[in-house]
């Protein structure tokens, strides 16, 4: 049995369809009682309903189980006590092996959401675990809350430059990349980035105006990338219901991505993987077709 936190969200979704995928037995932590038919859906065994911040719901997710993937909710501001007890569960339940979803670069203190992440990487080192980190980039997914607007109005909006250069993953491809670090032998004591990429060499990431012309291509209609100003986007965000802490921290990523861009290497996830990663362009097709039928082009 292998248990995944925080399983209700996109991330851990596809890491439990990704397991199951694989014939292993899944057990979700999720937060809410509701939340349990979502990760039925996908596959999963057993459901815990609990706090991942209290220690008994920790210890009665983990009991019994042979590993545990630790996926924090996203831009959390306890990410680092929420980790200790993720951690200490696994210990007190004996596990064998802890696989930790951090993010790429997590060395970046000008985002406080990566720094918090690695606080928890630094806890493994020193937790005795057998452990494996995986470090994915920002996911092609989240272009997907644009999609309506893109397909309406022929806009992608990003709050920072059309310029920005980021290198996206797959979700699906981080997920399988997940089952295999959990199901085969020889990765633990391992950290690994799992960055996209649209073309051989990595310090080619897209533009955003790269990322419209793609989407423009695959829909076959006129998509251009447009700045949206920092304010604009924070006044939707507050409206939209996300808290002080997230709109601050976002806001410093964004930042971030226009001075520096954000991307990594492809190689170590395709080395996972024994195939290319998805690139952009394969992502936007195939999303097409399940979405909008054969023949979008
Ligand atoms: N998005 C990206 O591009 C990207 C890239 C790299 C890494 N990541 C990382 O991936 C992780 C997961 O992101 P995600 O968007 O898939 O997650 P998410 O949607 O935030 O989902 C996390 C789940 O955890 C639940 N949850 C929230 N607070 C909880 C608590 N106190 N106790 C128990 N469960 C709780 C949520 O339920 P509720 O609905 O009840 O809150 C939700 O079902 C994050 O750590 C993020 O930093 C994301």
């Amino acid at each position: 049995m292998i248990l995944v936190t925080g399983a209700a969200g996109k991330t851990g979704r596809a890491v439990i369809r990704a397991l199951v995928a694989r014939g292993e037995a899944v057990r979700a932590l999720v937060h809410r009682p509701e939340q349990g038919r979502l990760v039925e859906e996908v596959g999963a065994q057993e459901v815990v309903v609990g706090e991942m911040r209290l220690q008994e719901s920790m210890d009665r997710a983990a009991q019994g189980t042979r590993a545990i993937y630790h996926i924090c909710p996203n831009v959390h501001p306890e990410e680092v006590a929420i980790g200790q007890t993720a951690i200490a569960a696994a210990r007190a339940a004996g596990v064998e092996h802890f696989v930790y979803h951090s993010v790429l670069h997590p060395q970046i203190e000008a985002m406080p959401h990566h720094w918090l992440k690695m606080r928890v990487e630094e806890q493994l080192f020193q937790s005795g675990l057998n452990y494996t980190i995986l470090q994915p980039a920002a996911y092609m997914q989240n272009v997907l809350a644009q999609w309506e607007h893109v397909l309406e109005q022929g806009i992608y909006a990003v709050p920072y430059s059309a310029e920005t250069r980021l290198g996206m993953v797959d979700l699906e491809d981080v997920a399988e990349a997940a089952a295999i670090v959990l199901t085969e032998p020889g990765h633990e004591g391992a950290t690994y980035e799992l960055a996209g990429s649209e073309v051989e060499t990595a310090a080619e990431a897209l533009t955003q105006t790269e990322v419209a012309a793609i989407l423009s291509q695959q829909l076959g209609r006129p998509v251009r990338a447009e700045a949206l100003p920092l304010e604009t986007w924070e006044k939707w965000a507050r409206e939209s219901g996300l808290g002080d802490y997230q709109v601050e921290t976002l806001v410093k990523m964004f930042r971030y991505y226009e001075r520096h861009g954000f991307w990594g290497n492809p190689r170590v996830l395709g080395w996972l993987l024994g195939r290319p990663p998805t690139t952009f362009a394969a992502f936007v097709e195939q999303v097409a077709q399940e979405r909008l039928g054969p023949g979008t082009e």
